[in-house]
């Protein structure tokens, strides 16, 4: 192709969105999307019984902390000006009703109480409400004869988990089981109880997805064949708004998508039909996906994580929970 035959007017184009991006400070002042702590929730472990902290080996730089060095986790999150921690407890014994879950002195129960005085009111602190880290078969619910997870027998249980984490003194609770109805179970229970200011964040859109494998080994988990009857299907994307009104109609305060990255137009479709908060989960494997790469020198893994983030916030999340929470609030401060 001749000079001739290049269809650019003398002198160029007059019209060069390229103009905004000349200098970082240009770049910075006319960003659409923020990054900040405050938006960013740090998911953490807490083990029963161990004395050091223990790396969970598809999640590096992730421990399962024991009852002490979660506190340090915590109150640096504090530090850092997080918006919250999200607590999993991993119980030395599970049974087939996740007993531990609902017992006063069970690990999730006692590090919400220590969270909590470690923290105060500088952080919200939130817990699981679901019962797969408790129960010897894995499930999020109990079981019927036949091995089917039982939806209502399971809302019971989750009523009483809500109330054993209220008097722990939570702030918000999580429930991330995907049972029907279990917002407006916990709901009741917590009212009747007068724990009226405990907030829900729901995890209203969770799919089944193959993405959650590290998390199976963060919390030992037990869980033999998969979530597919009571997790969400990939293909479907309309549902998810179903489930996130639902679970406002419920008395959720916040809704979550999860996990993220696969799903970024559930969030944006979440984030368009309500007008609560909407929170979007970058899971285990997001999480380990990127660190592999990084690993290998074949990203630059800073980048790569604050690329990652601001994408999910793009999509329309407000809330982000991600275990690089804390280097974010470092890399940002
Ligand atoms: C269930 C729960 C899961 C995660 C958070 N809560 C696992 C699952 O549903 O199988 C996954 C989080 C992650 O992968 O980072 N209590």
């Amino acid at each position: 192709m001749s000079e001739e035959t290049v269809a650019v007017p003398l002198g160029g184009p007059t019209v060069r969105p390229r103009r905004l991006r000349t200098t970082p400070a240009l770049r910075r002042m006319v960003a659409e999307t923020s990054l900040e702590p405050r938006q960013l929730v740090l998911p953490v472990f807490v083990r029963e019984g161990l004395s050091e902290p223990q790396p969970i080996s598809s999640m590096p730089g992730v421990v399962q902390h024991t009852r002490s060095s979660l506190l340090g986790a915590v109150s640096e999150a504090a530090e850092l000006g997080l918006g919250g921690v999200m607590l999993f407890g991993i119980p030395e014994h599970k049974d087939a009703t996740g007993s531990g879950a609902i017992d006063p002195a069970g690990i999730l129960n006692l590090a919400i109480t220590d969270v909590v005085a470690e923290v105060g009111d500088a952080l919200t602190v939130m817990s699981d409400l679901c019962i797969d880290e408790f129960t010897d078969h894995g499930h999020c619910g109990v079981l019927t004869p036949d091995g089917r997870v039982d939806n209502d027998r399971t809302l019971a249980v989750y009523a009483e988990m809500a109330l054993a984490q209220a008097a722990a003194g939570v702030d918000m609770v999580g429930p991330s089981g995907m049972m029907d109805g279990q917002v407006a179970v916990i709901r009741a229970a917590l009212d009747v109880a007068e724990h009226t200011d405990v907030s829900i964040l729901a995890y209203s859109a969770k799919y089944a997805s193959a993405f959650y494998g590290p998390f199976r080994e963060a919390v030992d988990s037990s869980l033999q064949g998969d979530r597919r009857t009571y997790q969400q299907d990939s293909p479907n994307a309309r549902e998810s708004v179903r489930e996130a009104l639902l679970d406002i109609e419920e008395g959720a305060d916040i809704v979550m998508v999860k996990p993220a990255l696969a799903y970024l137009d559930v969030v944006r479709r979440v984030r368009d039909a309500v007008d609560v908060p909407v929170a979007a989960y970058n899971i285990s494997g997001e999480y380990s996906m990127l660190e592999a790469a990084a690993a290998q020198g074949w990203i630059d893994r800073e980048v790569a994580i604050l690329e990652t983030l601001t994408s999910i916030r793009r999509a329309g999340a407000d809330i982000v929970l991600t275990y690089w929470a804390s280097e974010v609030a470092r890399l940002l401060g």
